[in-house]
């Protein structure tokens, strides 16, 4: 696997390949990879000849408030990873490279409405900063097909709606969630987590769950939501949302019952964790 830093080297080495009409897959990261990750790694590889994975920790979707100073970079580990699943080029840039003329002053992305919402409220700016540094990737990157994990539900949607709107040519693929053995789905944040905190974590999937359980014992939605917010309260903690929304996010009535998600977002002191299942 080759590592590249900079756009030039990245330009020639996909162009390399399109001569040879091979078919470019991409996944985007943050670093600090782990299996939920790999999986889209995997799917690439499937679903392209050639392999190109980014690391970067992007400054412009994270809050004033927020972790992107801790945020954990872990370079050399995730190109082992990615190197054991294929992967054919890790793309490492640093800020310049990403924002040249700085971050602040760089062009903005920006998708309406379905960023206004669940995430997009409790993290303002958040999708705008997410929108800019991908629609950059997909440029830098040129990719046929991009992998997005499901975990992330609301960027996919954010993801697929930039994809069509600004035309770009290339197919985008969702990848399951990947959970711990008690449900809690892998995150890059898990690991801010105290013992205590970690054994509660998992609460999260087993509300979702019964998220689904009332919906499908014919419970108002709203009623649901109440009782999902209620028990993680009850397990400690502070909830930004417990919401069922349609598969497009928009917001479904009462007595609705197919093609629902159920997504939580919801913190243990000042970690934020997000999750959510499809009720079909
Ligand atoms: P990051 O949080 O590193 O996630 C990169 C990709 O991995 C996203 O598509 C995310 O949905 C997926 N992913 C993470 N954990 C997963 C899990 N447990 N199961 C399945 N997929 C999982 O998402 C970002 O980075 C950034 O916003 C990015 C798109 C790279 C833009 O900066």
């Amino acid at each position: 696997m080759l590592s590249l830093h900079t756009v030039a080297d990245l330009h020639a080495q996909v162009r390399a390949w399109k001569l040879r009409g091979l078919r470019v897959g991409f996944v985007p990261t943050m670093g600090n990879l782990h299996d939920g990750h790999f999986v889209l790694v995997d799917l690439a590889c499937e679903h392209a000849d050639k392999v190109v994975a980014s690391v970067f920790v992007n400054p412009t979707q994270f809050g004033p408030n927020e972790d992107f100073a801790r945020y954990p970079r872990t370079l050399d580990a995730d190109a082992r990873g990615l190197s054991a699943h294929g992967c054919d080029v890790l793309f490492a840039p640093d800020v310049a490279q990403m924002y040249p003329f700085g971050a602040g002053r760089e062009v903005q992305v920006r998708v309406p409405g379905i960023t206004d919402i669940l995430d997009g409220a409790h993290r303002p700016g958040h999708f705008d900063g997410v929108a800019t540094v991908v629609a950059r990737l997909f440029n830098m990157v040129q990719p046929d097909v991009a992998v997005f994990g499901r975990k992330d539900y609301q960027q996919l949607q954010v993801i697929q709606y930039l994809v069509r709107d600004l035309a770009f040519p290339l197919q985008i693929v969702g990848a399951p969630i990947v959970r711990a053995d008690d449900g809690l789905a892998l995150s890059s944040r898990n690991q801010y987590l105290t013992a205590a905190e970690r054994e509660v974590a998992p609460t999260i999937h087993a509300t979702l769950q019964a998220m689904r359980a009332g919906v499908q014992a014919g419970r108002a939605l709203p009623e649901v939501e109440a009782a999902a917010a209620r028990r993680l309260t009850d397990a400690g903690f502070v909830v930004d949302y417990a919401a069922i929304h349609r598969a497009d996010l928009s917001l479904p009535a009462a007595d609705e019952r197919s093609g629902l998600v159920a997504l939580i977002a919801a913190r243990l002191d000042a970690t934020r964790l997000i999750d959510n299942l499809i009720m079909d």
